[in-house]
This record gives C-alpha cells, structure tokens and sequence, in this order.
C-alpha cells in the first residue's frame, strides 16, 4: 500500500461496540481485568489493563505510526507512543543506558538533546557523551569507545539542515556492537524511513509534522519489538511519560493527511528557499533542496519523498535586523516548534550555546529557523519580499 492510502487507513477499523467507523475516543485510565486477575503481570502492556500501561487510543496511533514508519510491512516493529518528543528521546536514553556507558551523538540537534546528553545524564548518572559531526562517518567511528552503547543522531539537523548518512553510521555503530537511533522529526516517515537504512530505533516529536495542526504534543520511538518491549518497561510504565488518549486521538487525525501535508510543505519550502536565495539582502539559505546544500547529494539519495519544510537563512544585517524582520512579517508568526499547518518563523542569535558546532554563516549572522506551512507559497514569498523590504 501507499502511504496515503496507509495514512487513511491504518490504526483504524469499525469500532465493535458501537458499529462507528472511526476509532473512539476512549477516555478511561482503567481497563476490566479478566476473571481470574491473579494470572495477570501488574507490568504487562499487551492487553489494556491501566492507561499507563497502554491505552486504547495510544494502541491505535501506534499501529498506525508502525505501519507508516515501515511502510507496510510491519513485521516485528512496534511503536510507543509518549507524551512528547523530548519523553521519547529520554526514553531511548534511560531505557538502554547506565551508569559507565558512552554515547556519541550528533553535534547538531534539538537543545533537549544536547542538555540531557552534555549536563543532565553525565551530572546524574555518569553516562558520558561525545558530540561530533555526523554527517562523517569517520568522525563517529573516531569518537566510539570500548563502553560506547548507544549512537544517536539527528537528519535533517535542527536548525542546521545537516544531513546524516543514516546506513553509513549504523554500520559504524552496529561495528561496534552499539544501538543506532534516529530523531527523524524533521523528514517524518515520509521522507526517510530510518529502520530500511539500518537504524535500529526512530524517534519523531509527533508535536511537529506527524500531528501537524499545532494542537497536540507527543512523541513515539519505533523498532523492533524486542527493543520497545524494554522502552514500555522502563520508561513507560515505570516513569509514566504517556500520551493522553485525547492528544493520541487528535494526532492520529492529524496523521491522516501527513503525506499531502509533506508534499506541500517539501514544494513550498523549496520556492520559499530559491526565492529567498536570490535576493542580495539575504546573506545565506540552508535548505537540503537547494543545489548550493553542502550534502545536496547525499540529501536527494537519502530523503525519497522529498527535501522537508524547514530552512534557515538570515537577513544581511545585526541581530537587531533580524528582529525587525520577523516584526515586519504579517502572515508568517514568529513562534517556536515547526511542522505546524501554519508557518513559523524564530530568531536565535549567533551566540547561542551550541553556535560553535554551527556552520559559520549561522555564527555570524544568526539564523531565522522558518517553517513552511501550507498557505500558498505565493502569499509566503509576497509576505518575506515585503518584510525584505522593511529592513533592506
Ligand atoms: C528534532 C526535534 N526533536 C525533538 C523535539 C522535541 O519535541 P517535543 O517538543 O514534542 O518534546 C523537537 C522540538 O522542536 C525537535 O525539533
């Protein structure tokens, strides 16, 4: 099956009880246990039992992002679904890490990331973490030590755009006998399916794309089974970071126009990006899709379905520049998160903490992170020529 045919589809069926032909809503935190309830394990999660445990509407969205993530053919790989993106990232981290291990990650990633991987895990647990660039595959086998247990990265990078060469570092990680994970927020199963490259776990914050309405936060890992049994153990049972029913509901409709929401988003950013490239007050565009893409190769091998809806680029001009181009749009909302159905567009400065693993232009300029909604990508382009305009 397609994915827009998977994407209508999937995770949902008549609903038995009630002969409605949409999955309920089902707003119980308590299951019916069976007759005889002393042949039940108080940490079971295969049958609905408490809703920290797995939930009705959670088991839906779940086979549903099981079923996108592979494309289909589901086989052995399971999702779970948490209540944001950063409670799957720690997932990931507390569940397959203790104390003495090591993890390389990607230098460029999501600032949850790079604070529970540079402070809180080390200052906590003494699990230590080398941040490189991993976009070279050498640089990660450099960085892996005898105790090194889990590689994480992040393609498309946030705010970078850096791409990874996800089948390149999963062999240089299974070499060495670690995990892979993948954040792949940015692509969405979409464009990039992690699991077919080798990884072995793919993380999405379904706050982004996979929701894609601005309304709901969430977040899921995806892998084998044998891998997201341990994640239900730990971290979802036992640390309790569950999706609600109602926000698996509303991400679950969301989810059903991901693919036609990509295409756009991926067509849009692409005019958005050349447009924005070919005006002199603009002094860079990062965006996969452009030929001037340090890994625009690698880009278009790697992410089928298309380049994304995200870019960064800065106005020629000081920080206070950049401020006064945001202020001056009028369609575009200045906002953090991304993936939303409208654009959204944050100023950070060149002086952030993480700069230094940031291209140059980032450094000196600052960058505006933008992400392409789905208005016409006329009225985009019109909104950012006039905004230009303001500061130029
Ligand atoms: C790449 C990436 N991963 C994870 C997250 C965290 O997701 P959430 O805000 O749902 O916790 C974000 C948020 O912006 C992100 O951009």
């Amino acid at each position: 099956m397609h994915f827009e045919t998977l994407s209508v589809h999937a995770g949902n069926a008549v609903d038995p009880g009630t002969g409605a032909i949409r999955r309920p809503l089902v707003m119980a935190n308590s299951y019916a246990l069976p007759e005889d309830p002393s042949e039940l394990s108080w940490s079971d999660f295969s049958a609905p039992l408490y809703t920290r445990n797995g939930g009705a509407n959670q088991g839906w969205l779940e086979e549903k992002l099981a079923l996108l993530e592979t494309a289909g053919e589901r086989g052995s790989v399971d999702a779970v679904a948490l209540a944001s993106g950063v409670a799957a990232l720690h997932a990931v981290l507390f569940t397959f890490l203790r104390a003495g291990d090591h993890v390389v990650c990607s230098d460029v990633t999501y600032v949850a990331t790079y604070r529970l991987l540079t402070e809180l895990l080390p200052e906590k647990y003494g699990i230590t973490a080398t941040l490189v660039d991993s976009a070279d595959p050498e640089a990660v086998r450099a960085a892996i030590r005898p105790e090194t247990r889990l590689v994480h990265v992040e393609t498309p990078a946030n705010p970078t755009t850096r791409i990874t060469d996800v089948a390149a570092v999963a062999a240089v990680a299974h070499e060495a006998g670690a995990l892979l994970s993948v954040d792949a927020t940015f692509a969405t199963p979409i464009l990039q399916r992690p699991l077919s490259l080798g990884a072995d776990l793919v993380v999405h914050s379904l706050t982004k794309y996979v929701n894609g309405h601005g309304d709901a936060m969430g977040g899921v890992v995806i892998g084998d089974r044998a891998l997201t049994d341990r994640i239900r153990a730990d971290a979802q049972v036992n640390v309790g970071g569950v999706l609600s029913p109602f926000h698996s509901w509303l991400i679950m409709r969301g989810a059903v126009t991901l693919p036609l929401r990509m295409r756009q988003h991926c067509a849009s950013a692409l005019a958005v990006a050349e447009f924005l490239e070919a005006d002199p007050r603009v002094a860079y565009v990062a965006y996969p899709g452009l030929a001037s893409h340090p890994q625009h190769e690698l880009a278009a091998r790697t992410l089928t379905g298309g380049f994304g809806g995200m870019l960064a680029f800065a106005v020629r001009g000081d920080s206070d520049a950049q401020n006064r181009f945001v202020a001056a749009l009028r369609l575009v909302t200045s906002a953090v998160s991304l993936g939303h159905d409208e654009s959204l567009i944050v100023h950070v400065g060149g002086d952030d903490e993480r700069a230094r693993f940031w291209p140059e232009e980032f450094r000196r300029w600052g960058h505006l992170r933008f992400s392409v909604g789905l208005e016409d990508p006329r009225d985009l382009i019109a909104d950012l020529a006039q905004a230009l305009g303001v500061v130029g």
